[in-house]
Parts: structure tokens; C-alpha cells; sequence
């Protein structure tokens, strides 16, 4: 069967590691009719920042888009491009799968731990003022809504995937009246999942424990912010943001994303690695049901990693672009 999906390559290194994903899925014979859509950030070259309706709307009636990495402008300038997606389509929960990637140089062996991050609240809402000169104000939005929404998705995930145990990650210990009633949205929802283990921790003793010991975590359910940065750092303990897949789902539609950024000191040179956004294509195949492809791709990917002979400069081999995706290619074990 024929998926439509929509395209957005985004900016810098996207357009490249976008090109190869699609190269390796059809050569994996995924029938895939692309929606292919510009869109860019607030900085890069000369243009202003640019997210067309249609492309939104693309989505909006595909269900399922793979997305490259866009600018941001920092400390100002024009608000996400990536954020403003997550907002306007409702992608509720950020996934991101942790797990090494046969030879894939990392500091950890045997993790596998998924990460939940509610993705829509909290300090992210955006809403900031200067109360007066020199003080400004950050509201940070946590509803028993988003909260609920948040674990039940969480839940069924572990529940559908033979996950044992959740950690719910907070700081309730200041701020009380937030994390709190996180916490509390997440602990109704427990109840209705007695197979699955729940644990709550703290979210400074969870980073330290996650780099002492990243083997004892089975999923991690995280707001906004502390969600974004342990998933940053859950990357780390298995070789990178250029290793691990990341995927945004709503109820409506799922957006899967390559988490690294645009990359500017090699865009346009054909040294872009791939990996990030094909393993994201893999996610994205699993959600279209096309198991048997995902895990030939898989296959080949850690083929190619395991020999070491084509791998990009960023995981210390010497190939380009090109050279890496052509080996994954004649890796890919017959159907
Ligand atoms: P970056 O991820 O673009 O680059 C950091 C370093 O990693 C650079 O040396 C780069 O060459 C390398 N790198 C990243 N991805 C790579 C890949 N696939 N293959 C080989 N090397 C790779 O992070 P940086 O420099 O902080 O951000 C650059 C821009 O990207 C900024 O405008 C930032 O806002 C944006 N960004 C966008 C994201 C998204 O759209 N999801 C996520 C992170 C950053």
C-alpha cells in the first residue's frame, strides 16, 4: 500500500539527511507518496522565518510527517518554528527512545529506556513578561488536563510495548502546587495499570542516577522542560543527539523528527549523518505498519555501524553523506 506523508526537509544539514532517509526507504521498497513542504526557521541565510498553512494542513490530513531540524533564534527573534507545530497540531507527547546502537561508540552498553515528555505546558507556554526593568516573569502552565492526557498516553504506551515500569519526574518538593498536581494526574492514572511499576523521583537525583546507572530505567514520564533536557541527556548516554530517534504524537497526527539541529558548520558539504532522521523513519514505518521494513532497515543500519567501514566523520569514520547511505543500502537484507 501507497503511505502519503508529509516532508518537511527544514533548514542547513535537513534537506541532506532528509534526501538520504528517503533514498534508504525506498530502496527498502516503502511505498511512500511525499508531501514535500519548505519551512525554515528565524535566522538562517536571509530569509525570514516560514511555516506555510498547507504544510500544517498537510499533516493535519496525512496523520504523519517527518520533519528536519529547523533555526531558533535565541534570547529573541521570532518564536520556534518547531514549538509552533507541536502547539498548532497538538502533539501532545515527545518520545524518545533511548537505546544503544550496536557499534555506536557510547559510554553505557544495555540501555534501553524510553522517555515521555509532555510537550504542549509548563515553562514552554511562552508566556513571559518585564514586570519592571531587570525583572522579568516566566509562567510556568501545568493542567490536570494536559497532566492526564500526558500519563494515559505513557501508560498505554508501556502497556502496548511490554514496558514494566514508569518513573514520573518532578520537583514537587518546590513547587508544590505544579509538580504537584502533575504527580497527583499521573497517580489517578496508575491505578488503572497495577502491571506496570510506578515510582516517582526527583528530577536532580534522576540526572545523577541516569549517569551512574542508566540500566535501572525502564521509562521516564517527564513535563515539558525537564523532559527536554533529560531527553538531551538520555541521548548522551548512548552516543548522541546524531544516534536516537525522537517522535511527537498527538491524537490526530504524528510528526517524527530528527533531534539533532541544522548543523551549519557542514551543511551543504555532504558530510550530514543521516542516522538520527532514518532512525526516526523507523519509528515513523512501525506507526504505518511497515514492521517488516523497519526492522530490515534496522538491520542494515547496524550492519553498516558494526563494520565501521563507511560511517561519517561526527562518529569518527571518514565517509560522506552519500558514501554512508549507499552502504546502509547494499546492507539491506532481501525481503
Ligand atoms: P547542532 O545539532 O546543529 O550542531 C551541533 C554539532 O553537532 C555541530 O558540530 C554539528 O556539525 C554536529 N551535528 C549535528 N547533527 C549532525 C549530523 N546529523 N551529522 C553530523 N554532525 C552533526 O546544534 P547547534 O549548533 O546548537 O544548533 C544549530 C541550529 O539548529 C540552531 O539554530 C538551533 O536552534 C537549531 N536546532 C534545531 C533543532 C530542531 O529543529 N529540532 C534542534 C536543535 C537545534
Amino acid at each position: 500500500m501507497t503511505h502519503k506523508v508529509t516532508l518537511i526537509p527544514g533548514e542547513g544539514i535537513g534537506p541532506e539527511v532528509a534526501a538520504a532517509t528517503r533514498r534508504i526507504l525506498e530502496a527498502a521498497g516503502v511505498q511512500i507518496q511525499w508531501e514535500e513542504f519548505e519551512a525554515r526557521g528565524a535566522q538562517y541565510g536571509e530569509k525570514g522565518p516560514l511555516l506555510q498553512e498547507a504544510a500544517v494542513e498537510s499533516v493535519r490530513k496525512n496523520g504523519v510527517a517527518l520533519k528536519g531540524p529547523m533555526t531558533t533564534a535565541i534570547a529573541g527573534g521570532a518564536p520556534s518554528i518547531n514549538v509552533a507545530l507541536r502547539k498548532t497540531l497538538d502533539l501532545f507527547a515527545n518520545l524518545r527512545p533511548v537505546r544503544n546502537l550496536p557499534g555506536v561508540k557510547s559510554r553505557f552498553e544495555n540501555v534501553d529506556l524510553v522517555i515521555v515528555r509532555e510537550n504542549t505546558e509548563d515553562l514552554y507556554s511562552g508566556l513571559e513578561h518585564e514586570v519592571v526593568p531587570g525583572v522579568v516573569e516566566s509562567l510556568k502552565i501545568i493542567t490536570e488536563r494536559a497532566s492526564t492526557r500526558i500519563a494515559k498516553f505513557a501508560f498505554d504506551y508501556a502497556r502496548k510495548h511490554g514496558r514494566k515500569k514508569i518513573h514520573a519526574i518532578h520537583k514537587a518538593n518546590i513547587m508544590k502546587l505544579s509538580d504537584g498536581l502533575f504527580l497527583r494526574s499521573i497517580r489517578n492514572i496508575a491505578q488503572g495499570y497495577p502491571e506496570i511499576e510506578y515510582h516517582e523521583m526527583i528530577v536532580d537525583n534522576t540526572c545523577m542516577q541516569l549517569v551512574l546507572n542508566p540500566q535501572q530505567f525502564d521509562m521516564l514520564l517527564l513535563p515539558n522542560l525537564y523532559g527536554d533536557v533529560v531527553s538531551d541527556l538520555g541521548a548522551g548516554l548512548v552516543g548522541g543527539l546524531g544516534v536516537v530517534p525522537s517522535a511527537n504524537w498527538g491524537d490526530k497526527a504524528a510528526m517524527f523528527e530528527a533531534v539533532h539541529g541544522t548543523a551549519p558548520d557542514i551543511a551543504g558539504k555532504g558530510l550530514a549523518n543521516p542516522t538520527a532522521l532514518l532512525l526516526s523513519s523507523i519509528l515513523m514505518l512501525d506507526h504505518l505498519g511497515e514492521s517488516p521494513a523497519a526492522r530490515r532497515i534496522e538491520k542494515a543500519l547496524e550492519k553498516v555501524y558494526r563494520e565501521a567501514q563507511h560511517t561519517t566523520r561526527d562518529v569518527g569514520g571518514t565517509a560522506g553523506t552519500n558514501e554512508f547511505t549507499d552502504a546502509v543500502i547494499a546492507a539491506l537484507p532481501a525481503s
